[in-house]
């Protein structure tokens, strides 16, 4: 494994991480315990939401995996995945979007529309559709998201009624358990217990999502300057988290 990804990713705010470790497998304690297996399950990005895996792995907590794979991901995240699931003996769930909407999306207007028209149709058919489907079938699920991601993120808890995918008939409970994690605590972590990361990361890539839609960046940008470069920071959201973005009535 490169060291040098992690002094790129590491700064002066480098802390004790064990506080923080012991919060996050008790939040997963937490969701384990309360949600049987086949009702909870982690959404798994292939990036540094492997911390999840490994501390729940660690402690002897079964987790449920899935990933929403968009058609878009760069080979590298489908390689990293592939040595995750082997590294962890994990299963790993891939999603994949309805191909009847894709192709009506693209016969309509082409592989790139989100550089004009914004992401959010895109990631609605690739990404939010599917991640429906699949929160469906669950009581609770369980993401990598940090406060420090982004103006859409200061305020997340660790736990929380989920306000997108919940419905008027059913509650769904979404876990974030890395929640008061800053990017440095996650490499320190990485690096610390030797944790497999996405190769992407030794490219000057921090926070990954899909191929078109994901781009290195410099030393000093934020993490997410990287997605979406486009489009405001307050956009920066693709439907898997933000609040309402999309009307009950629509879905
Ligand atoms: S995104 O909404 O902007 O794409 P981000 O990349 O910050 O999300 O990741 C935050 C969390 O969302 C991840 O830790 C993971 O739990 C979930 N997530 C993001 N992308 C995916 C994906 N392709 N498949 C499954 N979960 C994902
Ligand atoms: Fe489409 Fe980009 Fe969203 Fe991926 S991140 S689903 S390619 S708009």
């Amino acid at each position: 494994m490169n060291t040098e990804l992690a002094q790129t990713h590491l700064n002066d705010d480098t802390r004790d991480i064990r506080a923080l470790i012991a919060e996050t497998q008790a939040v997963l304690g937490e969701a384990v315990c309360e949600f049987p297996s086949g009702s909870l399950a982690l959404s798994f990005s292939g990036a540094e939401d492997v911390i999840l895996i490994d501390i729940a792995h660690r402690h002897g907590l079964h987790l449920d995996v899935f990933s929403l794979d968009t058609g878009r991901l760069h080979p590298e995240t489908h390689e990293f995945l592939e040595v995750v699931r082997k590294h962890y003996d994990q299963a790993i769930e891939l999603l994949s979007p309805n191909p009847i909407g894709v192709q009506e999306m693209v016969k309509a207007k082409g592989l790139f529309s989100f550089y004009t028209d914004g992401h959010s149709e895109c990631c609605k058919v690739r990404k939010v559709q599917p991640l429906r489907q699949k929160l469906d079938t669950l009581a609770a699920w369980v993401t990598g998201q940090r406060q420090d991601q982004g103006v859409t993120r200061t305020a997340l808890a660790q736990r929380q009624t989920d306000e997108v995918f919940s419905t008027e008939k059913r509650q769904l409970v979404k876990f974030n358990p890395l929640a008061h994690w800053t990017s440095a605590d996650v490499w320190q972590y990485i690096r610390t217990y030797q944790v497999p990361y996405n190769p992407l990361h030794n490219r000057g890539f921090v926070s990954i999502g899909c191929q078109p839609c994901t781009r290195a960046t410099g030393p000093y940008e934020h993490e997410r300057a990287g997605r979406w470069w486009w489009e405001q920071a307050e956009n920066k959201e693709c439907g898997l988290h933000a609040k309402r973005i999309i009307p009950l009535a629509q879905r």
